[in-house]
């Protein structure tokens, strides 16, 4: 069926061939050679040369492609550069897939909230109960739920991922400070996500961790009113709930789509960069189209991770638990999720006196030094190596990991 298809199209350009335009490359004669079947086995093989550029140019979706081109000709101009757009490639070309991957896991973010504000009710009294409904009665309300849950590990992890090759390749240099700030802060954003949305389901785990993750500023100075502010009053109430609801809901991601806009932008604009000496030492071994063969190939990744999901899903869904008491004892290994397990656990270890703040005061200086890496680490913006910063890149990816493979081994996942 197909061979006959081609047959066609490759008859039907054979039999038309273009006028000579003046000072235009001459057309190639059509191909007096006979169908290649016979030559070649049994295999056909379509003609090498085309006269005609365009094998869609009498066709329906020509039609539609000139509709929207009059209607929306002020964009061509940027189809016509991502066209252009390419990306390097070289030995540690993977870790671009890890942007499109966090965008991927973000969109299902989106879709698969959407689908749960449809039945969830952010009530003290309802809110629980609402999660059971979608849990159990709403038609693949639990596949909803579970991916909704698993796509935030998941997105969270490919943002760590995508921000420490990034940092590791030096993409922030000279001219990528922005999207290197806009990164972090759409970091910061995802992280807000996480927090805020543990404590929706209302059940005793939610309930207690919150307790515990916003009693952390109370040490700081000027601590104490944030954490009003966060929960509403003195203590993790419904007023708690309402506010985590509306910042997980509205706040959080009219900011996210905001910075998010500002990323991709600057994404698009300023193209990817390549690590550095690479152009230099010929260790670039060539560049591929972004669209639509790194594109293509986003997709196959989104597709597995995709996947993935659906498996974890079903085969490790996340408990509803049960529903929070505040009166009942906080049960015994709380902890918060994974990813903020290295900040829990360096706030036991300087349980000392004055450690707590001690430990605020060293996480958020290396949160800043690393916010604005670019504006610091001059030698990368030369294009000269910096080691020292690999290095601190280095040793806070090392801590991380560490710390975290601690609480896993003292509370289990
Ligand atoms: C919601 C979170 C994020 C999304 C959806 C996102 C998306 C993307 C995408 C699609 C790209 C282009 C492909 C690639 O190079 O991977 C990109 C590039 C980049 N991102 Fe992100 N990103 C996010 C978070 C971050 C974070 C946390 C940082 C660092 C703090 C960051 C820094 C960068 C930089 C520097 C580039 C340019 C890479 C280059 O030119 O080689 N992004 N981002």
């Amino acid at each position: 069926m197909a061979e006959n298809n081609q047959t066609a199209v490759a008859g039907k350009v054979a039999a038309k061939p273009k006028p000579a335009v003046p000072g235009a490359a001459k057309p190639v004669a059509p191909t007096t050679a006979k169908p290649a079947a016979a030559s070649q086995g049994g295999v056909y093989k379509p003609p090498v040369e085309r006269t005609d550029s365009n094998p869609y140019k009498d066709s329906r979706i020509n039609a539609l492609n000139e509709w929207l081109r009059e209607r929306f000709y002020m964009v061509i101009p940027i189809v016509d550069y991502l066209k252009k757009k390419e990306v390097p490639q070289h030995r540690h070309s993977v870790w671009y897939y890890f942007g499109g991957l966090t965008l991927f896991f973000f969109i299902l973010q989106v879709l698969t909230g959407l689908l749960l504000m449809q039945y969830y009710k952010p009530t003290e009294a309802e809110a629980f109960a609402s999660f059971v409904f979608i849990q159990q009665k709403v038609p693949f309300g639990w596949l909803i739920r579970q991916v909704h849950a698993w796509s935030a590990n998941a997105m969270i992890l490919m943002a760590f991922i995508h921000m420490f090759s990034t940092f590791f390749m030096k993409a922030y240099r000279k001219p990528r400070e922005l999207m290197w700030v806009s990164g972090f802060v759409l970091f910061v954003l995802s992280l807000g996500f996480g927090f805020t949305g543990y404590l929706l389901p209302w059940n005793e785990l939610a309930f207690f961790a919150t307790q515990v993750g916003t009693e952390v500023p109370k040490v700081a100075p000027g601590g104490a009113f944030m954490v009003s502010i966060l929960r509403g009053g003195e203590e993790i109430s419904g007023e708690t709930l309402t506010r985590m609801f509306s910042m997980h809901v509205v706040l959080l991601p009219g900011i996210l789509m905001i910075t998010l806009a500002a990323h991709l932008m600057l994404v698009q604009i300023l193209g990817t960069s390549a690590p550095i000496g690479y152009k230099e030492s010929g260790r670039i071994t060539g560049y591929e189209k972004f669209f639509p063969d790194f594109l293509a190939k986003d997709a196959i990744g989104w597709l597995i991770g995709f996947a993935l999901l659906i498996y974890l899903s079903i085969v490790f869904p996340w408990e509803i638990g049960v529903k929070a008491n505040a009166l009942a004892p906080a049960p015994i290994g709380i902890k918060p999720e994974w990813y903020f397990w290295g900040q829990f656990l360096l706030l036991k270890d300087f349980s000392f006196p004055g450690g707590e703040l001690l430990a605020i005061l060293l996480f958020t200086s290396a949160a800043v030094v690393w916010a604005l890496v670019p504006f610091i680490d001059k030698k990368a913006s030369r294009e000269v190596r910096s080691p020292y910063f690999t290095m601190f890149g280095l040793f806070l990816c090392i801590a991380f990991l560490v710390y975290t493979f601690r609480v896993f081994l003292m509370y289990g996942f």
